[in-house]
Parts: structure tokens; sequence; C-alpha cells
């Protein structure tokens, strides 16, 4: 019987790239870097064969999809942001026997989802950067689940529902990461470089303070309530399924897990960004 062994919100933004590169942006991500670093280390002594990625920037328009290949092997540039990520070559073992149990789950739960492993469907930096902290020897199955941009969260609920029961009819341990943003406002592009720091709005900034308020105080179900209207008013990154499927993933609203921040909030490009390792509850492990 497979494993939960670890869940946890992440961020994956490109500055924490640039911030490993020689130059003036050195260093300034190094608090992320080393929150990265730890959930990978705090995944491995749990035993994690497999990170099970939702990656909100593998954004599908219609169903749900896994990159199940065996193994993901290129190199990667960002044609959103080539100048911040470019040459970052990778190769990890892919998990395709877990994303067709996970395909069986979601088709079972009344959804649609296809497993695929076309040569050139490559991975994007919502797990490359992650990955490249987490995974330096690569000895730990990559296996991304792409994020709807015009699903609900009702939808990302159920997804997650569906993680946790193929994960618990195969043979592994997985760690799940939540790879996304907390607000995701870009701020217009006229301004935008003076925000590689910061976030695009004082509103935006005040309710991801109150977010990681309840994350911290366990009050999951209050936040549930709100993650319809946070999605929208504060501009959900890969409308915030990444967060439903988590917490579909952990119990929903029979969750109330206080979540463990690894890293100070910080904005990046106007969004707002933060580590957070949420523990499993026992009716997720063997
Ligand atoms: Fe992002």
């Amino acid at each position: 019987m497979g494993e939960i062994v670890l869940a946890a919100k992440i961020t994956h933004v490109p500055s924490i790239w640039l911030s490993i590169q020689p130059g003036k942006h050195f260093g300034i991500r190094r608090p992320a870097e080393l929150a990265l670093t730890e959930v990978g280390r705090r995944a491995r002594e749990l035993g994690a064969d497999t990170f099970l990625i939702a990656d909100t920037h593998w954004m599908n328009s219609i169903g749900f999809h896994l990159n199940g290949k065996p193994r993901h092997q290129a190199t990667y540039v960002s044609h959103e942001l080539p100048h911040f990520i470019h040459d970052l070559a990778y190769d990890y073992a892919g998990d395709p026997e877990l994303a067709e149990l996970i395909r069986e789950e979601i088709v079972a739960g009344g959804q649609k989802a296809r497993v695929h492993t076309y040569q050139d469907l490559g991975l994007e930096y919502a797990t490359l950067v992650p990955m490249y902290f987490m995974n330096q020897d690569a000895g730990v199955r990559v296996l991304p689940i792409g994020c709807n941009i015009y699903s609900t969260v009702e939808e990302n609920r159920r997804i997650g529902e569906a993680l946790l029961r193929a994960v618990l009819r195969s043979d592994r341990k997985v760690a799940f990461l939540a790879s996304g943003s907390l607000s995701h406002a870009f701020p217009p592009n006229e301004i935008a470089e003076s925000l590689l720091d910061d976030v695009s709005s004082e509103l935006n900034r005040n309710v991801d303070h109150a977010v990681l308020e309840m994350w911290g105080e366990g009050r999951i179900s209050e936040f549930l309530d709100m993650l319809p209207d946070y999605n929208e008013r504060c501009t959900g990154e890969g409308a915030m399924a990444d967060t439903a499927m988590l917490f579909g993933l952990l119990g929903w609203r029979a969750y109330n897990g206080r979540g463990e921040q690894l890293c100070p909030y910080f904005g990046s490009s106007g969004t707002g960004q933060v580590v957070v390792d949420f523990p499993v509850p026992a009716f997720h492990t063997t």
C-alpha cells in the first residue's frame, strides 16, 4: 500500500534560478533556495520515491493531464521569460505506473484525464526549478500533473482526492508538491522590473499574510471557504488548482494540520511566494 509521505506548497519563481547564477541577482532568493532544499531533504528522509507535482506552468485548457514519460530528459528554456531561465539541462526518471493509476482514479471519479508519453512533452519550470534543489542526484521519480486554467476549486478538490486514492493503490512513497504562487498579480510591464522583490498590491500582500496565518493555525476549513474568492480576486496562478489539489489530497475540510512555513513570505515580480510544509494525516499512511 502506498503512502503520501510529504505534502507542501512551494514556490518555483524564476528569480530563484537567477539567484544561483553569477551576476547582480546572485543570492537574492537564498531563503527560498534553502527552503526548497529542506523540502527535498525531508522527502528523502521520509523515503519518497516519487515527486508528484501539481505544476501551475503546465497550463491545460481542457481536461486533466499527466506527463507519464518513463524518462524526462531535455534542455529547457522558458518561452515566457527566456532571459531568466535557459540552458537548464535535466534528466529524471518518470513514473508511468503511478500516472496510469492516477488517470484511472480521476476517471473513476467522473472526470477526464489522460497520460502522455510524447517525446517532445517536456517539463515546465514549476517542476524544474524545485527539482533542481530537491532532487539533485535525480534519485526520486518525477511525475507532473498539469493545472487546468479553466477548472474550478471543486473540480481540483476531486482531483486531489483521486491523487490520494491512486497513491494508496500504488506501492509508492509520494511527496506531493503544490507548485504555485499565493497571490499572482503581475505588475504592468512598464514597472515590472522595479517590483522584482515586491508584491504588486498591498491588498494582495495582506490577504496572503492572512492566508499564511490560517494555514499556520490549522484554520483550513475557513481558508477553503474563501479559496474561490481568493483565486479570483488575487489572480490565482493556474486557477490555484495546485492548492485545491493539495487540500483535496489532505482531506479538505476534515484536515486541520498546521502548516510549517519554511521561508519568509516574499514578493517576486509582483507575486506572493512562500514554502509551507503540511503534516500528512495518519490515515494517509500505512
Ligand atoms: Fe509561476
